[in-house]
C-alpha cells in the first residue's frame, strides 16, 4: 500500500459577513443567545455564488499550495450537502470551472462529516495505486436551503468551502481514519429533496426543501461521538492524547466543543476553533480550519492533528494526520 501525504490547503468564504446584530433584523434573536448558546460572532452568506464558485476558489488556492499543476489532478472529490444541481455533481462542475481535465469527479454527502468522508474515500484510492494526486474538496452554500423563518436554525449556519491536496509520497500523512453511521438517527437533522410528484403519484405538492434540526438531541449525540471517536482513532492508531498536538473537530457549536474537551480531560487550547467568524459551514469547516491552520504556520512537519467531525446522516469519523511538508 502506498503512503498518502497531504501536500497543499486552500480555502474561500463569501465576502459578505453577516453579524449577529444583522441576524436580529433578520428573526426574534439577539447577539447575547446567539453568542452565549454557541459562541458564533459572524458567518458569511453568499449574494450571488452558488457550491462550485466557492468549491473552486478553495481549489485554486490548495494546488497552489501543493506547487503542482491542475492537470496532475487525478481525482476530485466534493463533499457537500447543498450542491448546485442533482446533475453534475459539484465535482464535476468544479473540474470544469478550473480545468482539471485529467480528473475523475464525484461528489459525496456525509453531511458535516462529509470532508472526513472525501478525504479517507480519496485516501483509499490512493494507497491502493489508483490514482496518484487527489483534491479533495469540502464546499458548501447552505443559505439556500435554510429555513430563514427559524431562529433556532437559521443563526447557526454559514457558507464557506475548504480543500485539499493529497499524493502518492513517502511519508504517511493519515496515520489512521474511523467512520461511523446510524441512519436510525437520520431525522434529527434533516433537508428534504424533490419528493414524489408525477402525474401518477398521490402527492401532489413539491415539499420545502429546508434544514430542520433537533438541536438538543443533535447536541447529545455530538459531545458522545467526538469523545468516542477521538479516544478510538488515536488508540487504533499507536498513540496516545497527549502524542497530539491540535484536535481540530467539526466547528457546530463552542458548547459541544467545550463538553467534549471536559469529557477528554483536555484544555481547550488543544483545540483549534475558528466557529466565532464562519457558523457552521458544514462539509466546509474542517478543511477550513485545517487551510487556516496551515497559513498561520501552525503546521510543522511532524506534527500530528486529530480532525473529529459529527452530523446528518446521522455521520460521524475522525482521522489522525501527521504534517510532512518541510
Ligand atoms: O453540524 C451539526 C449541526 N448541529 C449542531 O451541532 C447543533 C447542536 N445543537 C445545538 O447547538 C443547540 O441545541 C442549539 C444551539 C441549536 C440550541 O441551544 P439550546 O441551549 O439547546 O437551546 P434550546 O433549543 O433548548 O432553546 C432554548 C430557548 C427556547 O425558548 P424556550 O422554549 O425556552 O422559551 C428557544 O425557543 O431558546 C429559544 N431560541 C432562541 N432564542 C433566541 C432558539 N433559538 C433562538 C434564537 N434566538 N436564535
Amino acid at each position: 500500500m502506498n503512503s498518502v501525504e497531504i501536500i497543499g490547503t486552500g480555502s474561500y468564504a463569501p465576502e459578505k459577513v453577516v453579524t449577529n446584530e444583522d441576524m436580529s433584523k433578520v428573526v426574534d434573536t439577539s447577539d447575547e443567545w446567539i453568542s452565549s448558546r454557541t459562541g458564533i460572532k459572524e458567518r458569511r452568506i453568499s449574494v450571488n455564488e452558488n457550491t462550485s464558485d466557492l468549491g473552486a476558489k478553495a481549489a485554486l488556492r490548495a494546488i497552489e499550495n501543493a506547487n503542482i499543476k491542475v492537470e496532475d489532478i487525478d481525482l476530485i472529490i466534493t463533499a457537500t450537502t447543498s450542491p448546485d444541481s442533482y446533475t453534475p455533481s459539484v465535482a464535476c462542475i468544479i473540474q470544469e470551472k478550473i480545468g482539471a481535465k485529467n480528473a475523475v469527479c464525484f461528489d459525496v454527502n456525509a453531511a458535516c462529516t462529509g470532508f472526513i468522508f472525501a478525504l479517507n474515500t480519496a485516501a483509499q484510492f490512493i494507497k491502493t495505486g489508483e490514482y496518484n494526486n487527489a483534491l479533495v474538496i469540502g464546499a458548501e452554500v447552505l443559505s439556500k436551503i435554510l429555513d430563514w423563518e427559524d431562529r433556532s436554525t437559521c443563526v447557526l449556519f454559514g457558507d464557506g468551502a475548504g480543500a485539499a491536496v493529497i499524493r502518492k509520497g513517502n511519508k504517511e500523512g493519515i496515520l489512521k481514519a474511523i467512520l461511523g453511521s446510524d441512519g436510525t438517527g437520520g431525522k434529527f437533522l434533516h433537508c428534504p429533496a424533490i419528493n414524489v410528484v408525477n402525474p401518477f403519484s398521490e402527492e401532489k405538492e413539491l415539499a420545502n426543501s429546508k434544514i430542520s434540526m433537533n438541536g438538543r438531541e443533535v447536541f447529545k449525540f455530538a459531545v458522545k461521538v467526538m469523545v468516542s471517536s477521538i479516544k478510538k482513532v488515536v488508540e487504533d492508531s499507536g498513540l496516545k492524547l497527549e502524542d497530539i498536538d491540535y484536535i481540530i473537530p467539526h466547528q457546530a457549536n463552542i458548547r459541544i466543543i467545550e463538553a467534549a474537551a471536559k469529557k477528554l480531560e483536555l484544555g481547550m487550547s488543544n483545540f483549534f476553533v475558528n466557529l466565532q467568524n464562519y457558523g457552521n459551514t458544514s462539509g466546509a469547516t474542517i478543511p477550513v480550519a485545517v487551510d487556516e491552520m496551515n497559513r498561520r504556520g501552525l503546521l510543522k512537519s511532524g506534527t500530528k492533528i486529530v480532525v473529529v467531525g459529527f452530523g446528518g446522516g446521522l455521520t460521524w469519523g475522525a482521522m489522525v494526520l501527521q504534517w510532512t511538508k518541510e
